[in-house]
């Protein structure tokens, strides 16, 4: 049977809202996603018959809301293939990150080297060279090929005895492009280093087997994969997790605290000091379930048929040039591109007038805009719920944009 994209769209009310007399062709899933019913609905039943504070009172509320906290992480664990107490629910993709770069930098020593990427989301750049000021750690990066994929041809040139994480983005936030991520494992035992990928944009994409892919953290953010803002997820093996000491204090993450000395709580809770956000995590874990349910062969068939519809169309507009990986191999569905001679915000702003939502600027990924000397791009980025109205809007918009602006 094809993939039923009516159906799916059906579950997300925001797609047959009208704003200002236009449709709404969300193209913009790589900076949120929209929110199906079920996670909407999973949200609203714990606010409504189960809110109350996680880990600590006696009552049926607290009972309640702790047994709803503690099944979303195994939601979430089921979706990446892992065990539940490797899941830690942190406040976004960015904090999971900050916390590895605090929690695991603080066993590093100075003159050891973490090897980033060119194409590295800030947030997957700016907590290592905080923890560079604080620890005297080195930065390496891995330069990006002409299409616009980390170019494993340089990483064992760039690997060395003192390199002690490898982390990378899963899939590019602005070209789509996913890394191969057997080469980079392969490579980093090689040395005795541990591997991190930031799935921000491979998440929202269907269930992960992070046993098979043989890494040692990963994350991701709540509200790129159908889920609520404001809370994401770091998974470590448990033998990592067992050796890092806290990020945040406070309570919860505490075994017994005495002014002469504290003792710290195993993980995942050493890791989530204070009240957590409770019903985004609930929310998260709706979401990762309503994952597990969608028929990913279709959708990814689908997917592919946008992107290739879409740079199809790109193509034949003239003064449009794509920024990324020309094929559908190993790629997602975010899509870069360029209008000559006009600035992605004002193709952007053209696009919003059409009813079309898209990202436009440097993605967070300014290292990359400079190595290829750009302001910016344009950026869709589509979700299983989009469909060739979407594209098709898009395409009147580009070409709009080309015939008005230029
Ligand atoms: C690849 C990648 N990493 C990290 C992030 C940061 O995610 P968040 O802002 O949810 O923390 C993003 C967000 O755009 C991203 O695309």
């Amino acid at each position: 049977m094809s993939f039923d994209v009516g159906a799916v769209r059906g579950q997300f009310p925001i797609l047959s809202e009208i704003i200002d007399g236009k449709p709404v062709h969300y193209l913009d899933n790589g900076a949120s996603a929209q929110t199906p019913i079920a996670v909407l609905d999973a949200v609203r039943t714990y606010e409504t018959t189960g809110r109350a504070n996680v880990l600590r009172g006696v009552h049926r509320l607290a009972e309640r809301a702790t047994d709803a906290y503690e099944h979303a992480r195994v939601e979430v664990a089921t979706f990446l293939g892992v065990a539940p107490m490797e899941i830690v629910f942190t406040g976004g993709c960015t904090a999971a990150i900050n916390l590895v770069a605090y929690s695991y930098g603080a066993l590093l020593k100075p003159g050891d080297r973490i090897l980033l990427s060119e194409l590295e989301h800030h947030s997957n750049i700016v907590p290592w060279q905080l923890l560079r000021s604080r620890a005297g750690i080195e930065i390496d990066m891995i330069p990006v090929t002409v299409d616009g994929r980390i170019d494993l041809k340089k990483l064992p040139s760039l690997l060395t005895s003192r390199t002690k994480l490898i982390s990378l983005a899963h899939v590019s936030n602005v070209t789509g492009a996913m890394v191969d991520v057997g080469a980079v494992v392969a490579a980093a035992k090689s040395v005795g280093a541990k591997v991190m990928l930031d799935g921000a944009q491979r998440a929202p994409h269907g269930p992960i087997d992070l046993p098979s892919l043989g890494v040692d953290f990963y994350v991701f953010a709540g509200h790129k994969a159908y889920g609520p803002n404001g809370i994401g997820v770091l998974w470590a093996k448990a033998e990592l997790l067992d050796a890092m000491p806290p990020f945040m204090g406070g309570g919860s993450m505490i075994g017994r605290v005495t002014f002469a000395e504290t003792t710290w709580a195993p993980p995942p809770r050493r890791f989530e000091a204070g009240t957590p956000p409770i019903g985004p995590a609930i929310g998260l874990g709706a979401a990762c379930k309503w994952m597990r349910a969608l028929d990913w062969m279709g959708a990814h068939a689908h997917e592919m048929t946008m992107v290739q519809h879409l740079m199809d169309g790109l193509q034949k507009i003239d003064g449009a040039r794509l920024f990324g990986p020309a094929g559908l191999q190993n790629r997602y569905p975010v899509v870069s591109f360029l209008l000559d001679g006009v600035h992605p915000h004002d193709v952007a702003q053209t696009l919003d007038s059409f009813g079309v939502a898209v990202r436009a600027g440097h993605h967070c990924a300014q290292p990359l805009m400079d190595r290829f000397d750009l302001d910016g791009t344009t950026r869709v980025s589509m979700a299983p719920y989009n469909d060739g109205g979407d594209i098709d809007a898009l395409l009147t918009g580009v070409r709009h944009a080309a015939r008005t602006l230029r």
